[in-house]
């Protein structure tokens, strides 16, 4: 990705290596057939390379090396879960749901191709993920596997990023107070970036207890990452952040922005991130990417 500003040189120098390994791996993963399947392939690589923060891989590549977990490994694991973060874009974008045209700087699939693939682009993209965790390749231990699989199906679904949607689509007739808007973020944002910290946790075979700090960590996260989504809606640069801005507000959504008012919600978001670092307590510099993650949440600027 181009020029990140605010991140630390070491942030940006993974961002561009995670970045281009993801890209790389969909590339191998999405090879266009000569036959009539040939639009969706275009669309799904239309949708998943060369574009996006690669946020989600970065975590799992952040939080796997701090277990020293084998590359290959990893980068598909944080393909799955892109995967799936880029399907539930596509859908997102879908005229039943936000009906966006611009997606990454980009015309969203829908635009480019038509509805129809769009939803079958996701739907193949969503079914990739799976099959990519559950093959050896990913992992030699079907225990390990397994796990991957099981995170990410609760993470994807009703308990987590699609149940978030449909309280999204909710939250337009109703009025939903902050704790309610909390529980929305933390499932339609929160599951796929807590899930993110968790695949490299699974993949390095981090206990139970373990695991504690590092959810602790992603939790607090994934909130400050939506906190600085709504401001970004409300206050952001189109032509960087690549989407349409001003969705939320236009749709009268309560968001942390309209509950709590823009200092208090940069304030917030800074609590947040602070305590998310304190989470990492346990841990020394190997986890420093880990740390700079957190900050780069708040004053990314797309
Ligand atoms: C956008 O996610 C949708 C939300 C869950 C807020 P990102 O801001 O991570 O989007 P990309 O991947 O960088 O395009
Ligand atoms: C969508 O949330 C999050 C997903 C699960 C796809 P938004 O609708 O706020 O995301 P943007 O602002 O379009 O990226
Ligand atoms: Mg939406
Ligand atoms: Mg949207
Ligand atoms: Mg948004």
């Amino acid at each position: 990705m181009t020029g990140v500003p605010h991140a630390s040189l070491a942030l940006q120098a993974a961002l561009r290596q995670v970045s281009a390994e993801i890209d790389r791996q969909f590339d191998t993963l999405l090879a266009v057939p000569s036959d009539p399947r040939e639009a969706l392939y275009r669309a799904m690589r239309h949708a998943a390379i060369g574009g996006g923060k690669r946020l989600r891989p970065l975590l799992v590549f952040a939080t796997a090396q701090i277990f020293g977990v084998d590359r290959s490994c990893t980068a598909r694991a944080a393909t799955a879960l892109e995967a799936i973060h880029v399907y539930s874009l596509i859908h997102d974008d879908l005229p039943a749901m936000d009906d966006d045209d611009i997606r990454r700087g980009k015309p969203t699939v829908h635009k480019a191709f038509d509805e129809a693939t769009a939803i079958l682009a996701g739907d193949c993209l969503h079914a990739l993920a799976f099959e990519i965790l559950a093959d050896p390749a990913t992992h030699a231990d079907p225990f390990v596997r397994a796990e991957l699989v099981a995170a990410l199906a609760h993470a994807s679904g009703p308990a987590g990023m699609a149940g978030g949607q449909m309280m999204d689509l909710e939250a337009e007739k109703a009025s939903f107070d902050l704790q309610t808007v909390t529980r929305l973020q933390a499932l339609k944002t929160g599951a796929l970036i807590g899930c993110s910290v968790e695949f490299g946790a699974i993949l390095g075979r981090v206990s139970a207890e373990g695991r504690t700090g590092l959810r602790g960590y992603a939790r607090d996260v994934g909130l400050a990452f939506q906190i600085a989504d709504d401001i970004l809606d409300a206050e952001g640069d189109e032509a960087l952040v690549g989407k349409k801005l001003h969705k939320d507000g236009d749709a009268g959504k309560e968001t942390f922005l309209t509950l709590l008012g823009l200092d208090r919600a940069r304030e917030q978001a800074r609590l947040l991130v602070e305590q998310a670092i304190e989470h990492l307590k346990p841990f020394g510099s190997e986890a420093d990417l880990l740390r700079d993650i957190a900050r780069f949440t708040l004053e990314r600027d797309r």
